[in-house]
């Protein structure tokens, strides 16, 4: 199938012609947040969001605000003509890539911050990282106004922060959670994979099948010891080559609260390095249907 070609755009100002025109024609408006060095994950992200709105926009910012001093921010990999490419052939309309100054001008100074849900799993090694998110999601959600945006699930605890913070600042936008893509061999679509070197790679996919052990017992045994269990996977990641696993916990799927026994939908949640790159994973847990309990609140 031939695609119209996408409009590339690199203002806000443009990005709000753009979408005042489309409103005039009625049509409803869903947004793509991305960093770019786009994959098939990114392009399943446009190919939901179409089932809900009639005009889609993709936008590719490299945050610098949610790096810390020691991360990729200089090497994070930048491939816009691949992604334009990537993002016609999907059949998205526009493009928004602004530059850094667009986004923060030098007198730039507030920060959008959203307690409790922010505390521990990704960050708790990396100080900044959720404030930058919020901040910049919140930017491009009021610049764009759309009716929906699209995150992935892979990264579980910025979906769970991005609703809350549409929620607490009456954002009228609906976030829709996107279900995790994973390559052919099973490791979580990232656009930092491709860091990884062959050997890496052979360490890399282990996560998911430990993961995959871990939702087992969970789900199998009768009262699962959870910390046993995550003290015994977090040990076989390591024998398998892992270079650190920065945590790796279950939660309540919903909350992100700590959880001791499985009697509501959780979540096992993980940040696992190999040599230098930082792999995120998540996988759902389903109580036995006897342990179910209704949620009160
Ligand atoms: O998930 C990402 O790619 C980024 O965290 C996001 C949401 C685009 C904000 O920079």
């Amino acid at each position: 199938m031939t695609h119209k070609s996408i409009k590339i755009i690199r203002t806000i100002k443009e990005l709000r012609e753009a979408v005042t025109s489309w409103r005039k024609e009625g049509q409803t408006i869903g947004l793509i947040p991305t960093m770019g060095a786009l994959h098939h994950g990114h392009l399943s992200l446009v190919k939901e969001i179409k089932q809900h709105t009639s005009r889609t926009i993709a936008s590719i910012f490299v945050n610098k605000k949610q790096f810390g001093p020691n991360e990729d921010f200089d090497l994070y990999p930048r491939t816009e003509e691949e992604d334009i490419k990537k993002l016609q052939s999907a059949g998205c309309d526009l493009l928004y890539a602004p530059s850094m100054d667009e986004i923060y001008p030098t007198d730039f100074s507030s920060t959008v911050s959203v307690a409790k849900l922010t505390e521990g799993l990704c960050a708790a090694d990396r100080e900044h990282f959720f404030d930058g998110i919020t901040t910049v999601v919140t930017k491009l959600l009021l610049q764009a106004l759309p009716d929906a945006a699209i995150f992935g699930e892979k990264d579980y605890q910025q979906l769970a922060v991005i609703k809350h913070l549409v929620k607490d600042l009456d954002i009228p936008t609906k976030i829709i959670g996107a279900k995790l893509i994973r390559d052919k061999d099973g490791l979580a679509s990232s656009s930092r994979n491709r860091y990884l070197s062959t050997g890496e790679r052979v360490t890399a996919i282990k996560l998911h099948k430990i993961l995959n052990k871990i939702v087992q017992k969970c789900e199998e045994e009768d009262s699962p010891d959870l910390d046993q269990i995550l003290i015994n996977a977090k040990q076989e990641l390591l024998s398998e080559g892992f270079d650190d696993v920065k945590y790796l916990e279950i939660r309540d799927a919903e909350t992100l609260e700590t959880i001791t026994k499985i009697d509501h939908p959780a979540r096992v949640i993980t940040a696992a390095v190999v040599g230098k790159t930082r792999l995120l994973d998540n996988m759902a847990i389903i109580p036995h249907k006897g342990l179910v309990n209704k949620r009160s609140t």
